[in-house]
């Protein structure tokens, strides 16, 4: 292949803007709602169930029907009332009983959403209460699972517990997160000739909802074409949930025989659908006097909701995290992901893996707590190392280990060390106001760990005036995978990266694609555009050599001319030549990771392509008399590989950060007694906003960092792994709380630390602070 010469830092590698971004801010990018409407559009309307768990006695829809409006139940389903990824069993509408508040019981499809509404309202559904299973613990207790639980172990814990000259125990709860897209979930269903079907989806998982979509209508796969330009957020949230409101639009749009859009208020949105986990932690510890982490027995049970979704995989990377960045010789983690009657909760950045990171920092923090050591010192002390001590629970050996340099340079440029002790005098002089610091470290696993959704493809054409189409599988959600992929083909082509037109994903063009997901957007489809644009490539550069008559590695791409020696021809020139001697200019290209294996069974391999690291040093200050609390500073210093686009996957550090930030302080899920998701909308949920940005914000991409695997251009997924740099601000949170009494005991904390959470957490360090028992760690 011809040589691609110098690789100028103007495409790829470059901070170039994401190329909707001014159309993002003047409001002229279209999203799935902007589409021009087709005549004769119907809009759907969705009835929820009010009870929790309860049989549906009768549905009464006689009063619902009209002129122009069209009811869906379950029994008007042609296909399969089914939309569960994984497992099966999900369905679509409720089918004899309801298993949560807001559980779609029958949907109504007329002129206007307010039309579908009223009439969807006079439907009289007789329900009979069944008992509702509302929490972890109670669905824990009585082994009411989605799927059955599962253990990784490495070494002998009991032995390692039983050895170990110290030991504490404790429990953490973690709580769930509402993704919060700014577009809520849509979808368009427009039949086609034959009964087929174009469905226009806010989805990150095109391929699945082409399925769904198929399976519900009953009808075979190419009947169904879903495409999607680009999304108003997904954050996992559209991963499998857009297939229930698709399917609702295709069964509406089929029985009318006219187009149908489904569109959710947020209230709708947030009552209907799944949300991150929250995870009860249960754990025991063994150590030693220095607080190194001997052995760890750690149980990490999840609300699954309803029915499983992508519960299982979810709960497995919570396990795949639950040792972060630390060696641990003893250990054993088992994951249960419980039923409950509440939303069916599903993937959110991260994908479990925060929770499980969440629970092995609060034991290191616990450790270093119950030795009044500095929780970074314990931290260090059991990292992962480089050539030993790098075995993970799962067996897969850690061989691009960072972290020590990360944190070290973290821990310089943010001055850890002389904040410490400053923070320490503040203390000492302030009754009331109270500081904490936290740095803390992030290694997260890239690939997804069910290895066959390690593949992706894509679909290139060359025009004859040198202008490209690009198509891949992957979806863009805001986080700037289209930009990079256009830098990605601009690049190989050496040509103007505005003349790369980026398309709508679509089922049509490249087909059995995986979710945009586990940040390996850009690495697969990255990689198989790539490809695709490499036999192109290849086919000038065969062209442009026969027809000067040199040697095919003579042949030079560069600045948007093709050369060899003297000769020179602009790329759009060699096209429109190519062409007429019928050279084919357009091809697809294929990707899928390798190395990754993993058999579940035995909980041994090697699930991860490599790892992303990252570390963040923050600082707080805590009002111990109200719990408010703001966050002073932070330092974030994150792994991107060598980066091929700075300036988005700067925006991704802050972008995950902030929501991370949310998760662990201001966001909290509270459903009533009934289980009524009370924290439905903006008024009672509170996401981060600007002013929630730590006034002094520091952030830094790691330089010299090319990934040792041989990724796309070596750089390293951003997408998820930012998010648990959020984890110091919960530390820095725990540290004041610690300050508020000395650090005379332990302090406990929960997740979120909302102002009251944080105020309950120095009551309780006070209340035990004043008893005889010293440095008692939770739970002891
Ligand atoms: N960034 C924006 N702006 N919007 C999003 O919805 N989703 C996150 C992350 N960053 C998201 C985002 C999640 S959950 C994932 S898995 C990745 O982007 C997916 O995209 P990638 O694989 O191309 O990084
Ligand atoms: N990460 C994100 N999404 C997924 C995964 C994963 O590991 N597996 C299935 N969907
Ligand atoms: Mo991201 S949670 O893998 O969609």
């Amino acid at each position: 292949m011809a040589d691609d010469g110098d690789r100028p830092a103007r495409i790829i590698h470059a901070a170039l803007p994401h190329d909707s971004a001014r159309k993002h801010v003047s409001g002229e990018a279209i999203y799935t709602d902007d589409l021009p409407e087709p005549p004769g559009l119907l809009h759907a309307w969705i009835l929820t169930s009010p009870r929790a768990h309860a049989r549906i006695v009768s549905i009464d829809t006689s009063q619902v029907d009209g002129p122009g409006v069209f009811v869906m139940t379950a029994a008007d389903i042609p296909g399969r009332n089914d939309v569960g990824p994984i497992h099966g069993g999900e369905p679509v509408l409720a089918h004899g009983i309801v298993e949560y508040v807001g559980q779609p019981v029958l949907a109504v499809a007329a002129a206007s959403i307010r039309a579908a509404r009223e009439a969807a309202e006079r439907a009289v559904v007789v329900y009979e209460n069944l008992p509702p299973m509302l929490s972890i613990e109670e669905a824990w207790q009585k082994e009411s699972y989605v799927s059955p639980p599962h253990t990784m172990a490495r070494g002998d814990v009991n032995a390692g517990l039983a050895r170990a000259p110290h030991r504490l125990s404790g429990e953490l709860r973690i709580g769930g997160q509402d993704h919060f897209y700014l577009e809520g979930q849509v979808a368009m269903a427009l039949p086609q000739e034959d009964g087929d079907m174009l469905v226009l989806s806010s989805t990150q998982h095109p391929t699945e909802v082409q399925k769904m979509v198929a399976q519900v209508l009953g009808r075979p796969m190419n009947a169904v074409t879903v495409e999607v330009r680009r999304m108003g957020g997904g954050f996992g949230g559209k991963e499998t949930q857009p297939a229930i409101f698709a399917a609702i639009a295709a069964v509406l749009a089929t029985k009318a025989r006219r187009p149908v859009k489904l569109r959710l208020d947020r209230d709708d949105d947030m009552m209907i659908t799944g949300k991150r986990h929250d995870f009860l932690a249960r754990y025991e510890a063994g150590y030693d006097d220095e607080g190194r982490l001997l052995a760890l027995d750690m149980a990490l049970a999840a609300r699954a909701g309803h029915v499983a979704d992508l519960s299982p995989a979810i709960v497995d990377r919570a396990m795949f995290h639950a040792d972060n960045c630390y060696h641990i010789e003893d250990v054993r983690i088992s994951g249960f992901a419980c039923k409950t009657n509440t939303q069916s909760n599903t993937a959110f950045r991260g994908f479990g893996g925060p929770q499980g990171m969440l629970a092995i920092e609060n034991v290191i923090d616990e450790i270093a707590r119950s030795l009044g050591k500095d929780p970074l010192a314990v931290r260090k002390l059991n990292f992962y190392g480089t050539d030993t001590r790098n075995v993970t629970p799962y067996h897969q050996t850690v061989e691009d280990n960072i972290v020590h340099d990360i944190v070290a340079e973290l821990e310089q440029s943010a001055e850890y060390a002389k904040r410490r002790v400053e923070i320490e005098a503040f203390n000492r002089a302030s009754p009331i106001l109270k500081k904490g610091l936290a740095l803390t470290p992030v290694k997260f696993g890239i690939s997804f760990t069910a290895t066959h959704y390690n593949q992706a493809g894509a679909l290139v054409h060359v025009y004859t005036d040198g202008s490209v189409h690009l198509n891949h599988g992957g979806t863009e959600m805001g986080q700037g995978l289209f930009t990079k992929v256009a830098q990605i083909v601009a690049d190989e082509f050496q040509i103007d990266y505005s003349q790369v037109k980026i398309t709508a994903t679509s089922t049509g063009k490249v087909p059995n694609t995986s979710a945009t997901a586990a940040s390996s957007g850009t690495d697969l489809n990255g990689m198989a555009a790539l490809a695709a644009a490499r036999t192109i490539r290849q086919r000038l550069a065969e062209f442009a050599a026969g027809h000067w008559r040199v040697p095919v590695d003579a042949v030079r791409f560069s600045q948007g001319r093709v050369s060899a020696g003297a000769e020179s021809l602009s790329f759009a020139e060699l096209a429109e030549l190519a062409y007429k001697a019928r050279i084919q200019l357009s091809a697809t290209g294929f990707y899928r990771t390798p190395k990754v294996h993993y058999d579940r069974a035995t909980a041994r391999g090697r699930p991860f392509y490599y790892f992303a690291y990252g570390a963040a040093v923050a600082e707080a200050i805590v009002d111990t008399l109200t719990g408010e609390y703001r966050c002073l500073r932070a330092d974030l210093l994150h792994d991107a590989g060598k980066s091929i686009n700075p300036a988005i996957d700067m925006g991704q550090i802050e972008g995950g950060f902030i929501q991370g930030v949310g998760w662990l302080t201001t966001e909290e899920l509270w459903w009533d007694h009934d289980g009524r998701l009370r924290t439905h909308a903006p008024s009672t949920y509170k996401i981060p906003v600007a002013r929630d940005l730590p006034p002094d914000f520091r952030v830094r991409i790691l330089e010299r960092a090319a990934n040792r695997e041989e990724t796309i251009h070596r750089s390293k997924a951003v997408g998820e792994p930012p998010l648990m740099l959020a984890n110091a601000v919960w530390f820095a949170l725990k540290d004041a709380v610690g300050a508020a009494v000395d650090h005379r005991v332990v302090p406990r904390l929960c997740a979120p630390a909302t102002p009251e959470a944080v105020l309950m957490a120095i009551e309780d360090a006070k209340r035990r602070a004043a008893q005889p028992l010293p440095l008692a760690a939770s739970g002891e």
